[in-house]
């Protein structure tokens, strides 16, 4: 195997991203330089991203980030092997951005380009983190996305679950937002969930036990609304009760899908390495926890990505770049900007 170094853009929602990343003669891959500039601010006051806004703050900040990823990584244009940037799916506008400066750059530098969708960036992250062999399942869980998917290679994906309403870092989000608590909700849904009691409210579990392992979350997000409303107004301790007892729904359902994809993937693909858990939501602890356990009992390697690299980052997509590069899956420049695109 060569030393390949491949520089990568994200702009694909709020966060702008420039990273270095290599591989070693070894195959492992290394980190040169990850510079990741989260537009949270911006988009608080509206409870969520705008996608205008967030375009124009992608264009102001990402040739800085570009340098100053090059800079940390001590390291020239001219080094580079590749240029990788996402090309989709996510906000229209900031997939161009990201897409057109990383097809400039490879254009000037006289180097390849490399089109890389978001969720094949999440989806091999732990390969750069941990060198995961295929096949491997994967639970992806960000603010859009949550899938279930057999990885099998570089661009070989079987999914064998998606949501059929809401993503689950979406469902956190929207549940954060009805109980008055900030953007992203998330991390705030888990603190209050700490001090909460887990079994106060009795919510729903949807899709328990189907077997397909789909997920529906909009469900469970209208009974904690209907749940708030008939005990408002909410107390401090109501909060921390319905965050609780909806991190308690979300994890029994994240289990027990992940269980029916562990089986669906036995017959695709026989025996994982290992399960792996990418996206915003892998940050949580207690999902993390929760799946711990189940990945013990199956017998399976847990492997969860640090968390700065569980949420969106550009060592991903120049890791999935670099992947691409060494089976010489290039792109042209006439590569599109792509709003949707499934794995
Ligand atoms: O992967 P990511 O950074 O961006 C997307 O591609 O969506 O994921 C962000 C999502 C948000 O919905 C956020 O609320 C959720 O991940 N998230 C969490 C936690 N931290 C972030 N959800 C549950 N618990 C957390 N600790
Ligand atoms: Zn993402």
């Amino acid at each position: 195997l060569v030393t390949m170094r491949i520089l990568g853009l994200e702009t694909t929602c709020d966060e702008t991203a420039a990273a270095v990343v290599s591989c070693d003669g070894e195959g492992r891959g290394h980190i040169l330089a990850n510079e990741v500039l989260s537009q949270i601010a911006e988009h608080a006051a509206y409870g969520g991203v705008v996608p205008e806004i967030a375009a124009r703050a992608h264009v102001e900040s990402l040739d800085l980030l570009v340098a100053r990823a090059l800079a940390r990584a001590g390291l020239d244009l001219s080094d580079m092997d590749g240029i990788a940037a996402a090309a989709g799916p996510g906000l229209i506008g900031g997939v161009i951005v990201g897409l057109t400066a990383a097809k400039a750059l490879a254009l000037v530098a006289g180097k390849p380009f490399i089109a890389v969708n978001h969720l094949e960036g999440h989806a091999l992250t732990a390969r750069l983190t941990d060198s995961v062999a295929f096949p491997y399942l994967l639970l992806l869980a960000s603010g859009g996305h949550t899938q279930l998917v057999c990885v099998r290679g570089v661009g070989d994906y079987i999914r064998l679950g998606t949501t059929i309403d809401d993503a689950i870092g979406e469902a956190f989000d929207k549940t954060a937002k009805m109980l008055g608590l900030p953007y992203p909700g998330g991390p705030e849904v888990e603190k209050e969930a700490l001090r909460g009691d887990p079994e106060r409210f009795n919510l729903p579990r949807p899709m328990l036990r189907r077997d397909v392992p789909d997920f529906s979350l909009s469900g469970l997000k209208t009974a904690v609304r209907l749940e708030a409303e008939r005990i408002a107004p909410l107390s401090a301790t109501d909060v921390a009760d319905l965050c609780a007892s909806f991190q308690a729904a979300v994890v029994d359902v994240i289990v027990d899908r992940s269980r029916v994809a562990l089986r669906a993937f036995h017959a695709a693909a026989g025996n994982p390495t290992a399960l792996v858990v990418a996206g915003g939501v892998a940050a949580n602890q207690m999902i993390r926890a929760a799946l711990q356990r189940f990945a013990a009992e199956a017998g399976l390697r847990l492997v969860t990505p640090p968390p700065a690299l569980c949420t969106d980052n550009a060592a991903m997509i120049a890791w999935a770049g670099l992947e691409r590069l060494r089976l010489d899956l290039t792109d042209d420049l006439t590569a599109p900007a792509r709003a949707r695109w499934p794995l």
